[in-house]
């Protein structure tokens, strides 16, 4: 049997009415662009996330380049983040006109090391940009303890409804961020059907910066106070991620309760399961393995029909397109080597257990098992 990696059919086989009745109204009241749908998701995300502000924008990357672009991050400023992540979160500094600094990652949270985030901070940083990768927040406490006055961007757009516990108190992603970021692309665990993003922030002047930075720089129609972008969340999208926003924390559960089952199924075998630091409850929108016999692994899945992926193939450090930057092999090793080495597995909720068993069968064969 093929177990895809992702079924995004099978989710909206059990929301359809939800969404269908929510986008309806949309198409209904022919108002298309940010109006009531858009404001309705702003005010369920920020109890969801814990903040005073959340702005929809059309994407997670136009997320975290407004985030800069509201920190007036730009050209001769460097901003550190890690290579290990999604193009995005480095695209956009360059799209600002700043300079990437690449620092590496904790090999078993894949998460940017904070101690070599604050050494490589200079006169020229202006933030940092921790990922929370595959579901999994960053050492945000630390990254903020370390560089307490540069601004944080956290790269959530894996990680919406993740939380970690700092000084006894749940933490979500995003929510101790100067500007935290989401994505709704259709693969993240709230994703929308095309797509959507949105930044997060407890500062009152930075989300009027950021709403005016969606439209255009313009609070006032036909009056720009400062070149912005046509970054507007999609009322259709809103209306979709309206409808699913309510299932997101049992959908989260079920990905950790089919994390849990690999855990064990995988635990006599050769091979390193996703390490969750005890501070954090990850929301799994990956399910990552490492070992060294890693393309091995994938060849074996693909002949059976094992849905999987390898994120990230490629560190951005030496990624072409960065070469001007410098970087030679061996700067970020640990990222370097999580690329040779990670696999990530069908993790979504909708997971029947039939499938979950033909997946546990299929790597456990790998071994000989
Ligand atoms: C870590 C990370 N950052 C940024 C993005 C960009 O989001 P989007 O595809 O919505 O532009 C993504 C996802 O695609 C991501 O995984």
């Amino acid at each position: 049997m093929a177990v895809p990696l992702l079924d995004l059919k099978a989710q909206h086989a059990t929301i359809r009415d939800e969404v269908v009745a929510s986008v309806l109204q949309v198409v209904d009241d022919q108002a298309f662009i940010l109006g009531a749908p858009v404001a309705k998701l702003e005010s369920a995300a920020t109890p969801l996330s814990q903040v005073k502000h959340a702005i929809g924008c059309a994407n997670g990357t136009d997320a975290i380049l407004l985030a800069m672009r509201a920190l007036d991050i730009g050209r001769g400023d460097e901003v550190i983040t890690t290579p290990f992540t999604f193009f995005a979160t480095a695209g956009t500094v360059h799209n600002v006109g700043a300079t990437p600094v690449f620092v590496d990652i904790d090999p078993k949270t894949f998460n940017i090391r904070p101690d070599l985030a604050a050494a490589a901070v200079t006169a020229r940083t202006k933030a940092v940009i921790p990922v929370d990768l595959f579901g999994q927040m960053a050492e945000i406490e630390t990254i903020r303890r370390l560089m307490p006055s540069v601004p944080l961007i956290e790269d959530a757009a894996q990680s919406i409804g993740a939380r970690r516990k700092i000084d006894g108190k749940w933490v979500m992603a995003g929510e101790a961020a100067t500007i935290g970021t989401y994505s709704f692309f259709p693969s993240k665990n709230l994703g929308g059907y095309g797509d959507g993003g949105m930044m997060v922030t407890q500062d009152d002047a930075l989300a009027k910066r950021l709403m005016r930075l969606r439209t255009h720089g313009s609070v006032q129609t036909y009056l720009h106070e400062e070149v912005g972008f046509n970054s507007r969340l999609d009322a259709l999208q809103a209306a979709v991620l309206s409808a699913k926003l309510p299932h997101l924390a049992a959908w989260s559960a079920k990905r950790r309760e089919n994390a849990a089952f690999y855990d064990a199924a995988f635990a006599d075998l050769d091979v390193t399961t996703p390490y969750i630091d005890p501070a954090n409850e990850s929301i799994f929108n990956q399910y990552t393995l490492r070992l060294a016999k890693r393309d091995a692994l994938k060849e074996h899945l693909k002949a059976k029909g094992i849905g999987h992926s390898v994120y990230y193939p490629l560190p951005l450090h030496l990624q072409p397109c960065f070469a001007y930057l410098g970087y030679k092999e061996g700067t970020c090793p640990e990222s370097e080597k999580a690329s040779r080495e990670v696999i990530s597995l069908p993790v979504f909720p909708e997971l029947t257990g039939a499938q979950r068993d033909e997946v546990v069968a299929g790597v456990r064969s790998f071994f000989g098992k």
